[in-house]
């Protein structure tokens, strides 16, 4: 059986510590007794130190990128060990805004991930379409080539560890849901990828949170579907009350 996972994206919100805390100080009254879920937050890399402030909870905390070396003249960016020691247990890699946005390619997402798993960190890879390349039906092709460029020379032990988010560009931050069907069927050809490219027992396995204006209406009908295991949240995990509403979900 596979445990669902929300993810609070909190993008670059929230990045004050005494602001991060506020928010959690109401979350953690709210899923303490929540069971077979993972919870994680995820805020601007400024209020990781709330790391402190969840131990002993049941969430844990992630961030938002990383860079693939450890240590060295790399201004403004953050090493993956320094995550590692503060006890960031996840991070995010791929995420459309980082594609779109920053220009990352698969390759350099690559880079990062190998790193991010040698030095023990949970990822969790986000992939998705373009509204433009939906309309024009190449959703699988697009999926296909970041799959396969994302996870290149990845074995079998090392894609096991992780968490994928089908997150379609066009529903990021608009309102604009994709159906639980339209999810449901890109999060099965992401595991018929994973079944011909390893095998059948772990696309079982592996976990694929769906992302993209995921809210407390919407997510019961989106995280009910088969292949779907919670959600990477945006805007609707900024504030704990409607976070925790679809947390809960995965109760029932
Ligand atoms: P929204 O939930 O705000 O659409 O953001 C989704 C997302 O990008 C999570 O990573």
């Amino acid at each position: 059986m596979r445990i669902p996972i929300i993810g609070g994206n909190w993008k670059m919100h929230r990045g004050v510590p005494k602001d991060a805390k506020e928010m959690l100080e109401q979350l953690i009254p709210l899923v303490k007794d929540l069971k077979n879920v993972d919870i994680v937050i995820i805020p601007p890399f400024t209020a990781l130190s709330v790391v402190e402030y969840v131990k002993g909870t049941n969430i844990k905390i992630g961030a938002q990128n990383m860079y693939f070396e450890e240590k060295g003249a790399f201004t403004g960016e953050i090493s993956p060990k320094f995550l590692k020691d503060i006890g960031c247990e996840y991070v995010i890699l791929g995420h459309s805004e980082r594609r779109d946005i920053f220009k990352e390619s698969n390759e350099l997402i690559n880079k990062k991930l190998k790193k991010a798993l040698s030095i023990g960190l949970k990822p969790i890879v986000c992939i998705g379409e373009h509204l433009e390349e939906r309309e024009q039906g190449k959703t699988k092709d697009i999926i296909k080539s970041q799959f396969e460029g994302t996870f290149k020379g990845l074995s079998k032990e090392d894609i096991n560890k992780v968490v994928i988010a089908y997150e379609p560009i066009w529903a990021i931050g608009t309102g604009k849901t994709a159906t639980p069907d339209q999810a449901n069927e890109v999060h099965q050809y992401i595991r018929e990828l994973l079944s011909s490219n390893y095998d059948k027992e772990l696309s079982e396995n592996l976990r694929i949170q769906y992302g993209g204006s995921v809210n407390p209406s919407n997510a019961s009908e989106l995280f009910e579907k088969e292949n779907i295991d919670g959600g990477l949240v945006g805007g609707a995990s900024l504030e704990a009350d409607s976070f925790a509403k679809i947390i809960k979900v995965t109760q029932i």
